[in-house]
């Protein structure tokens, strides 16, 4: 039986990915890649790459890259599974999977199924007195089965013993979140006296519930949300609530809106929000980001107004800041969540609250003016909270024009300010940055960093050992490089494949259209020769001082002579320069 990868592999035989991304943009040819404006992020001129020779995209502006597969994932919005489903068919290609992963494969159909099942059982209880209690929020008919909204009554086991009728197991029961053993050996239902939300994957597969506590039996300290607990298909972490329903208008809308709870998400699309998401009782988290990235760089935030609420707000905040997402903040009455508002004062007044979200960095600054005493306690609050935000912010665009907002608020230079953000200590980033690495050209010149020129003396080894028709015999290359590098090549090798083939397609960017490689790759061997003598001369000169300090002459003697040696080595590497 065929393993998976083979199927993968077969379908790149089969497909080539000019032909799948043709599909959504318009490529041009560009030297030996295609090129187009990308579709993950919105740009003027064209910075989306497509190498038919190495079958893999690669964008330089938003950074994003991959092969077929993840090129479909971030089109469409789907998991891998999915993205395989989608090209297996396009290319003909029948999915069989092994026998670990028709098992594997297998459970989790049927994890899928039973959470169907009990939708579709939550969906059937919900009672009159459900229905009108979640008219009297304002939620219509439509909503309640666009959304599936169902009830978990009283009873103890009225849901396991309906999946147990459908012939599901218990253990499959407790694997799905949906029954839990109880004191009697026996199992109860999970989710009692309950308004049921159900929450599907980015393909609107349903993997876990929220419910909202509901019903004249309720008990008064049970939690007013339960939601599911992890399982091999409900990741909290990793779900944003609504997403499946809410990944199309996010795109077209160019905007991400996100909110803290169910009825407010439910309450958003329905007053026509459908780009609106909620985390689903968790923080907002890296992956979360990554999820509205590959839809739109814009996100709002509405989140509730009180104080917990702004310090959500702001947390949420530096987590998409760093993701290099824009942040808005939406600002609502005070005690007032998104639901509220709308059943209050309409639909109307939540677009006018979202057309007036204010950055997060204008945000901050008024609620600190309004709450301070005094300018000195403004600029100080402002050194304090707002500053470190603005390390975080990616684009040096963005943060440029926020230097100069913040400097006219505080009525300083904009010079006071971008020195008092240099003493600020950089905090442990919460997500991988988009770090803004060396732009490879010109790096080959001694002036750039040592680091740098390792980094582009890589790119170009890789590029042209993955090239058909290579521009340099790379053995001899890589013998040589090899050589300047003391054998930290390896080290170098252990670097992503995600992240090799960003600079696959940055060497070939550069050098891929001028006939000036074989001078940058002597210029570069030359520099990086001259690095490490220079950086063992600087070790020598370390351990000579220590030699000296404890007088230690048969030392001393070792380490001038070979001092001597590589003071002359570097003087003959300047002049052959
Ligand atoms: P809120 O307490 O603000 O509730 O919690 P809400 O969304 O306004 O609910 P309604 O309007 O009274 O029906 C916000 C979100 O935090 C999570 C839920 O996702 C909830 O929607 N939460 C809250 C929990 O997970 N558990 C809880 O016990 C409470
Ligand atoms: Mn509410």
């Amino acid at each position: 039986m065929a393993e998976k990868t083979d199927t993968v592999q077969q379908i790149k035989d089969r497909l080539s990915i000019v032909d799948v991304v043709s599909q959504y943009v318009k490529l041009e040819r560009a030297g030996s890649a295609l090129r187009a404006r990308c579709p993950f992020h919105s740009e003027r001129t064209p910075s989306f790459n497509v190498s038919p020779e190495r079958n893999t995209f690669h964008c330089f502006g938003c950074g994003v890259g991959g092969d077929m597969f993840t090129f479909v994932m971030l089109s469409e919005g789907i998991d891998f599974k999915g993205a395989l489903k989608v090209l297996a068919e396009k290319a003909g290609v029948e999915l069989v999977y092994s026998q670990k992963d028709t098992g594997e494969e297998a459970a989790r159909m049927r994890l899928f199924e039973l959470l169907e099942a009990t939708t579709v059982f939550y969906m059937g209880q919900l009672s009159p007195a459900a229905k009108t209690y979640l008219e009297s929020r304002g939620i219509t008919q439509q909503t309640i089965q666009d959304f599936r909204l169902g009830e978990a009554t009283d009873a103890w086991s009225l849901c396991v013993d309906y999946l147990k009728s459908k012939k599901f197991t218990e253990q499959e029961m407790v694997a799905a979140g949906v029954g839990r053993k109880n004191e009697h050996g026996g199992l109860s239902d999970k989710f009692r006296n309950r308004i049921i939300f159900p929450i599907g994957d980015s393909v609107g597969r349903i993997v876990g519930f929220s419910g909202r506590i509901f019903g004249p039996l309720a008990s008064p300290d049970a939690p007013k949300y339960l939601n599911s607990p992890e399982t091999d298909v409900y990741h909290k972490s990793r779900l944003l609530y609504g997403y499946d329903k809410a990944k199309q208008a996010m795109r077209t809308l160019n905007c991400a809106i996100l909110v803290e709870g169910q009825m407010d998400l439910v309450a958003s699309h329905q007053a026509g929000w459908s780009n609106t998401v909620a985390v689903s009782g968790t923080a907002f988290t890296v992956e979360h980001t990554q999820i509205i990235k590959r839809m739109t760089d814009n996100l709002i935030l509405a989140l509730d107004a009180d104080a917990a609420g702004i310090k959500a707000a702001a947390r949420a905040a530096r987590v998409a800041l760093q993701a290099g997402l824009n942040v808005k903040v939406v600002q609502l009455p005070e005690g007032k969540d998104p639901a509220d508002l709308i059943l209050q004062e309409g639909s109307e007044a939540w677009k006018l609250a979202i057309k007036d979200a204010k950055d997060i960095i204008v945000f901050l600054l008024d609620i600190l003016e309004s709450r301070s005493k005094d300018t000195d306690g403004f600029r100080r609050s402002v050194e304090l909270s707002v500053l470190p935000f603005l390390n975080d912010v990616s684009s040096p665009i963005a943060r440029e024009q926020y230097t100069t907002l913040i400097a006219r608020r505080l009525n300083v230079s904009e010079h006071a300010i971008i020195e008092t953000l240099a003493r600020i200590p950089k905090e442990q980033t919460i997500a991988p940055k988009n770090t803004q690495t060396v732009p490879i050209a010109e790096v080959a010149q001694s002036r750039s960093t040592h680091s740098d020129r390792v980094r582009t003396a890589f790119a170009i080894l890789l590029w042209q050992q993955s090239a058909t028709h290579p521009q340099l015999d790379h053995a001899v290359y890589e013998a040589s490089l090899r050589e300047a590098l003391d054998d930290t090549l390896d080290e170098l090798h252990t670097m992503s494949d995600s992240d090799k083939e960003k600079l696959r397609f940055e060497a070939e960017r550069i050098y891929g259209v001028s006939n000036v490689l074989s001078a940058e790759v002597e210029s570069l061997l030359h520099n990086l020769k001259k690095d490490r003598v220079t950086k063992k001369l600087h070790t020598m000169s370390e351990m000579l001082k220590n030699a000296e300090a404890i007088s230690d002459e048969s030392q001393i003697q070792t380490l001038m002579d070979q001092i001597a040696l590589l003071t002359s080595e570097i003087a003959y590497l300047h002049i052959m320069r």
